[in-house]
């Protein structure tokens, strides 16, 4: 059997619902996924949710509901709003499962060889659930800025991985683009904080930490969340108990900025323990922005994706989310935005040159040959580097032609004295927006399939307008 493209993304934490920047790592992976099959590929795609922790658990305390309970009806909320993105993941792993839990202590005893108990003392926020430096503390002067609570002083035994047994090896695979992290600033920031990293902490006392996977052979250690989260890549594969060789590596990983130090450093020196090959791609995505800020509750600029969805539909929010939210770069939601690209991109430049087409296809008896789409090497060059932005780009440049050229060939002029002309010329315009339409299944796969129906159809009807007024 030949492997498997196989794609990641990050496992949300459930300790709230998902909101617009969940979406991206789906969405990402989605479009991905389904590209690598639109080439004939076989692809595993996974997506989970991540589920234990002091914040997940004490969310669930202060509601008064069993952490079992509360874990479960989060978790479903994702798994809901991955299927109204139109998301098709082939595996979907909850942490908290028993089959994650064991193989993940089958892990951590692999990795034995590497790990090493040592006291710690430092400034922690429980918000966080980390410590954080002596510089950090000094400069936020004592007050975590993300929950506004004091730090406190703490000392605790922990169990340490070492990370530093396999800096040179990361740093040369990273180097050499064995592993690829994109995009490539980010990639030299990695280089230059993998200089300078610790070996890190993987356990809590249980006292401090009740909710999470038990340290095998160390009754008061619970496994911190990072090892338990990141293994969560091989442990959905079947790892260690199954064969993933059909599977793993990974060919890509999408994880979002503010968590690519774990990807690039502690997730590689985990896999080398382990006698595994790197992923090829680790792709790191910028963050999505609420007028220009951060999203967050106390400056009430959470976007709520349902609302965007339940408003415009599920294409205009991939849409929108794949083209004009950067891949790479922090990119700003704006609801006039939203409207903008619905109103002058979809409706406009694509909805009226099919309703347009169609009609003239109609009033003019037009009989579509069979059609094979034309291999069209640029948009393959940009999808397998993961631009999605530019392929849109270079699919909206054809769109844009069709346009130009319906008004300059005025097919509905010619056909007043030549019939056959214009059938013609409908013809091939009709032909060239199919083409273009084959580019965009990966990314609005409702409005293409939609799309190339209409013009499949052995006398072209009328469709209804494909992105009407918004309610
Ligand atoms: N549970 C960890 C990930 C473990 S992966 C082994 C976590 N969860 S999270 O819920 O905080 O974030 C999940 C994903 O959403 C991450 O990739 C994160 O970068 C992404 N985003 C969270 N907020 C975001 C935006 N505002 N914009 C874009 N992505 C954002 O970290």
């Amino acid at each position: 059997m030949t492997k498997s493209t196989y794609i990641t993304t990050a496992i949300p934490y459930v300790n709230g619902a998902p909101h617009v920047g969940h979406a991206l790592d789906y969405l990402l992976a989605d479009v991905y996924a389904r590209y690598q099959k639109e080439q004939g590929n076989t692809v595993r795609f996974q997506t989970g949710t991540d589920e234990h922790g002091n914040k997940i658990w004490s969310k669930a305390q202060s509601l008064g509901v069993p952490v079992e309970q509360y874990v479960a009806e989060n978790s479903a909320k994702f798994q809901d709003f991955i299927k109204k993105l139109g998301v098709e993941p082939t595996d979907f792993i909850r942490t908290s499962s028993p089959d994650h839990a064991r193989r993940v202590q089958l892990i951590w005893e692999k990795l034995k060889d590497h790990i090493y108990p040592a006291e710690y003392e430092g400034w922690y926020c429980s918000g966080c659930e980390r410590f954080v430096t002596d510089k950090e503390h000094e400069e936020t002067g004592g007050i975590c800025p993300d929950h506004q609570t004091p730090y406190e002083r703490l000392s605790e035994k922990n169990y340490y991985f070492r990370i530093s047994d396999f800096k040179t090896q990361i740093k040369s695979a990273i180097e050499s683009n064995e592993l690829k992290i994109l995009p490539e600033f980010r990639k030299l920031e990695v280089l230059k904080l993998l200089e300078t990293s610790p070996d890190v902490s993987i356990s809590r006392p249980k006292k401090n930490l009740s909710w999470g996977i038990p340290v095998p052979g160390d009754e008061d250690q619970v496994m911190y969340v990072w090892i338990d989260a990141l293994a969560n890549y091989l442990t959905v594969l079947g790892f260690p108990e199954k064969d993933i060789s059909d599977f793993w590596p990974a060919d890509v990983q999408f994880v979002g900025k503010d968590i690519l130090r774990f990807h690039a450093i502690i997730w590689p020196a985990i896999l080398l323990a382990l006698d595994l090959p790197l992923p090829k791609v680790i792709l790191s995505h910028g963050h999505v922005l609420s007028n220009g800020q951060k999203m967050s509750k106390s400056l009430g600029n959470i976007i709520d994706p349902l609302e965007i969805l339940n408003k415009y539909g599920l294409d205009p929010f991939r849409y929108f989310f794949l083209r004009h939210i950067d891949t790479f770069a922090d990119s700003d939601f704006t609801w006039e935005k939203f409207d903008a690209a619905y109103s002058n991109e979809l409706a406009n430049d694509l909805g009226n040159l099919v309703q347009r087409l169609a009609v003239l296809s109609n009033k003019n008896s037009v009989n579509l040959p069979d059609f094979t789409p034309t291999k069209d090497e640029e948009y393959i060059s940009l999808m397998d580097n993961f631009e999605y932005t530019k392929a849109f780009d270079h699919i909206w440049n054809k769109i844009q032609q069709i346009n130009k050229d319906i008004n300059d060939l005025a097919p509905w002029s010619v056909a007043k004295t030549d019939p056959e002309k214009a059938k013609d010329i409908l013809t091939d315009l009709d032909l060239r927006l199919l083409d273009a339409v084959v580019l965009l299944k990966p990314f609005l796969p409702e409005t293409a399939n939609k799309i190339a129906e209409i013009f499949s159809a052995s006398s072209i009807a009328i469709p209804q307008p494909l992105f009407p007024k918004a309610k």
